[in-house]
């Protein structure tokens, strides 16, 4: 089965696939982007990542390229075209296509929307099992990381660092030591207390959809939560630690920077949160 994309108005062989040379996402990073996972033909947290990449757009004073029912038929019908049933959507929106400056195009320039849909495994047995490990390095990118930008740099050589040292992760550190978040993930543990903990939404984090989500579970299963920064030294003392992003829901961390977490095996609350997750995502429900 070819793979089918979706780019400004039509559905294109994915091999054929292609934008202009002065398309400004390839020229200045000037443009944004969503993940959305698909369980079972459905997506998962829709309005979530939707009105993120709204957000984002405004954000940036950049156009929505089609209203947002549209948008829901063109994904729905490139999900079809590809008969995926499990696996992620992505779509990108950038500031469209014109000569090279640094000012806005003219109004009249369109904004390019580009979306591909995959397969991925959304329940990769082993990791879920054996848990993984992350390596700590420091944050350095810019100061509005709540923006979905497509300006990616600083993970794509963390998450090259990180793999290269055997990890599947890597966990970004601000100036004071304290986690912001993963490369492509949010970062998470557990106190041994009992107590959930993620870095509180701000300018520095990506708000994850999945995030919101998690804490909407926890809140709802009344699991104490708090809404803050952690140190490396407190994750270390942790019970568990653990990742949140759309295409990975939920994923158990053993160990960070070779120290085992809590008895160096996957967590029980962990285990219950991504149950929790993937059931809510097998309900095709969107809040
Ligand atoms: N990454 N933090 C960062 C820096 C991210 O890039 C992501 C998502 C998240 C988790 O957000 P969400 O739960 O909405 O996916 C947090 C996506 C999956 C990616 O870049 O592929």
């Amino acid at each position: 089965m070819s793979r089918v994309a979706y780019v400004n108005g039509r559905f294109v062989p994915h091999a054929m696939a292609s934008v202009h040379i002065e398309d400004r996402g390839y020229q200045f990073a000037d443009g944004v982007y969503e993940v959305i996972a698909i369980q079972d033909g459905k997506l998962v947290d829709e309005a979530g990542h939707i009105d993120r990449l709204d957000r984002s757009l405004r954000e940036l004073r950049m156009a929505r390229p089609m209203g947002r029912q549209a948008h829901g038929l063109v994904m729905r019908e490139l999900i079809r075209r590809n008969r995926v049933r499990n696996g992620v959507i992505y779509m990108q929106v950038t500031r469209g296509v014109a000569p090279r400056n640094f000012l806005f195009p003219p109004a009249a320039t369109s904004p390019s929307l580009v979306m591909t849909v995959r397969r991925t495994d959304l329940f990769p047995t082993a990791r879920l099992r054996d848990g993984v490990r992350i390596v700590s390095m420091p944050d350095i990118r810019w100061k509005r990381r709540d923006i979905k930008s497509v300006g990616l740099l600083p993970q794509v050589l963390g998450k090259q660092r990180a793999a290269e040292a055997g990890a599947f992760e890597g966990w970004m550190l601000d100036e004071s030591g304290f986690v912001t978040e993963g490369c492509s993930s949010n970062a998470w543990i557990v106190t041994r207390d009992g107590v959930l903990v993620t870095h509180e939404a701000s300018h520095e984090i990506l708000n994850g959809i999945t995030r919101q989500s998690i804490i909407r579970i926890a809140r709802e299963a009344g699991i104490p939560f708090e809404e803050r920064a952690f140190r490396l030294e407190e994750a270390f003392e942790a019970r568990e630690a653990f990742l949140t992003s759309a295409s990975t829901y939920c994923i158990p961390i053993v160990r960070v920077d070779d120290r085992p977490i809590g008895n160096g095996h996957p967590g029980l609350l962990t285990a219950k949160l991504r149950q929790a997750y993937a059931a809510y995502a097998a309900s095709g429900r969107t809040v």
